[in-house]
C-alpha cells in the first residue's frame, strides 16, 4: 500500500495545469468523494497494525499535499487570468492602423496619365489662376462671343483679365507657346466653373485635357486614340461614337460617348437607357489657335481632347453623386485603394 501511495504522491507532485476544469477534475478524482483518497482510508483499515503508523503518515502527507497543490495552482490560475486583462500581450503581431486611402479622384487621373504615358504623352501643367489670353482668347472665343457664356467663369471682380481657369486648355495654350512641335502633352487640373451645386455639377472639378500636334495629324488619329484609351480605361469590349458638336477651339469638333460599361449597351439608369455615356469632347485644333500660339498651320496640324475626371470616376465606381467627392466622408474615402 506504501507504494500505491508514493505514486499518488509523484502524481501530485508532477500535476500541473492553467485550466480551472482540469483542476476541478483533478481535485474530485485525489479529494472527492469517491476519490483515491477516500478509498485509500479505506483500505487502510485493513493495514496490519505495525504498519499503521507508516502508512498512516504517508496517507496524511498525500492528503495535505493534494490540498496545497490544489490551492497553489487555483491561486496561479486566477492571477494568469488578471494578468492577462490588465498588461498587452507584447509578443501579439502589431494592430494594422487605417493609414488613409487614395482619393478616387487621384486614382482615376493617375490612371488617364498612365494610360496616355504608355502612348507618349507627357504630363504639362499650369496655373488655376488665368487670363483672358490663355482661358480664351488665344482658344478662339473673341471677346463678346457667346461660347464665352458656355462656361459659367468666375472672374476676379477687380481685373476682369483674371480669372478662374474654366478648364486646363489654358495649359495646352502655355504648351504651345513654349514649344515647337510635335507636342504631345495631357494637362490634368482642377478647373472652377460658376454653377449651381448638385449631384451633376459643382464649382470646381477635375479635368484631364490633351493635345497632338504634329505633320498630317488627322481625325482618324484622334478617333484611334481615344478608342484606345476607352478601352484601356474601362474595358477591351468598349465601344465608341462621335457626335458632331462645337467648341471655339476646335474645327471639326465632336463629343465622344462610350458604350455603357454598367449595361454593356442594354439600357440602364446610368446610361438613361440609351446604351450610351457621354464622356469627352474633342476636335482638330482651329487653325486659328495655333496661329495665336505661334505655330504655322500650313505646316502642322493636330487634335486636342477634354474629359472630366469626375465624369469617368462615376462611371468607373458607379459615384451617383459628384458631391461625395469633396465631403471628405471618410466612410466615402476609404472604399477606395489604400494609399500605401
Ligand atoms: N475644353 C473643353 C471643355 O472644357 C473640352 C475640350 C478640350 C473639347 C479639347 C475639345 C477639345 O469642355
Amino acid at each position: 500500500m506504501k507504494e500505491k501511495i508514493e505514486k499518488f504522491l509523484e502524481e501530485v507532485r508532477v500535476f500541473q495545469t492553467s485550466s480551472s476544469e482540469e483542476l476541478e477534475q483533478f481535485r474530485i478524482r485525489i479529494l472527492g468523494k469517491n476519490g483515491v483518497l477516500n478509498d485509500l482510508f479505506e483500505e487502510f483499515k485493513n493495514v496490519t497494525p505495525d504498519q499503521k503508523k507508516d502508512v498512516g503518515q504517508l496517507l496524511n502527507q498525500l492528503k495535505t499535499q493534494a490540498t496545497e497543490k490544489i490551492n497553489a495552482t487555483k491561486t496561479l490560475i486566477e492571477s494568469q487570468k488578471t494578468e492577462k486583462k490588465s498588461n498587452k500581450d507584447l509578443t501579439l503581431p502589431c494592430q494594422f492602423e487605417f493609414t488613409g486611402a487614395r482619393h478616387p479622384i487621384s486614382i482615376v487621373r493617375n490612371e488617364i496619365i498612365k494610360i496616355f504615358g504608355n502612348i507618349g504623352y507627357t504630363v504639362a501643367e499650369g496655373p488655376e489662376i488665368e487670363d483672358d489670353w490663355h482661358n480664351f482668347t488665344a482658344l478662339n472665343f473673341p471677346e463678346e462671343h457667346p461660347a464665352r457664356d458656355m462656361q459659367d467663369t468666375f472672374f476676379i471682380e477687380r481685373n476682369p483679365d483674371i480669372v478662374l481657369r474654366t478648364h486646363t486648355s489654358s495649359v495646352q495654350v502655355r504648351v504651345m507657346e513654349t514649344t515647337k512641335p510635335p507636342i504631345r502633352i495631357i494637362a490634368p487640373g482642377r478647373t472652377y466653373r460658376n454653377e449651381a451645386i448638385s449631384s451633376r455639377a459643382h464649382v470646381f472639378f477635375h479635368q484631364v485635357e490633351g493635345l497632338y500636334i504634329d505633320h498630317n495629324v488627322s481625325f482618324a488619329d484622334m478617333k484611334q486614340t481615344l478608342l484606345y484609351f476607352a478601352r484601356e480605361m474601362f474595358s477591351a469590349d468598349t465601344q465608341i461614337r462621335l457626335r458632331p458638336s462645337y467648341f471655339p477651339f476646335t474645327e471639326p469638333s465632336a463629343e465622344m460617348d462610350i458604350s455603357c460599361n454598367i449595361c454593356k449597351g442594354a439600357g440602364c439608369a446610368m446610361c438613361k437607357k440609351t446604351g450610351w455615356v457621354e464622356i469627352l469632347g474633342c476636335g482638330m485644333v482651329d487653325p486659328n489657335v495655333l496661329e495665336n500660339c505661334g505655330i504655322d498651320s500650313n505646316v502642322y496640324t493636330g487634335f486636342a481632347f477634354g474629359m472630366g475626371v469626375e465624369r469617368v470616376t462615376n462611371l468607373k465606381y458607379q459615384v451617383k453623386d459628384i458631391r461625395l467627392f469633396s465631403e471628405n466622408d471618410i466612410r466615402f474615402l476609404q472604399q477606395f485603394e489604400s494609399a500605401l
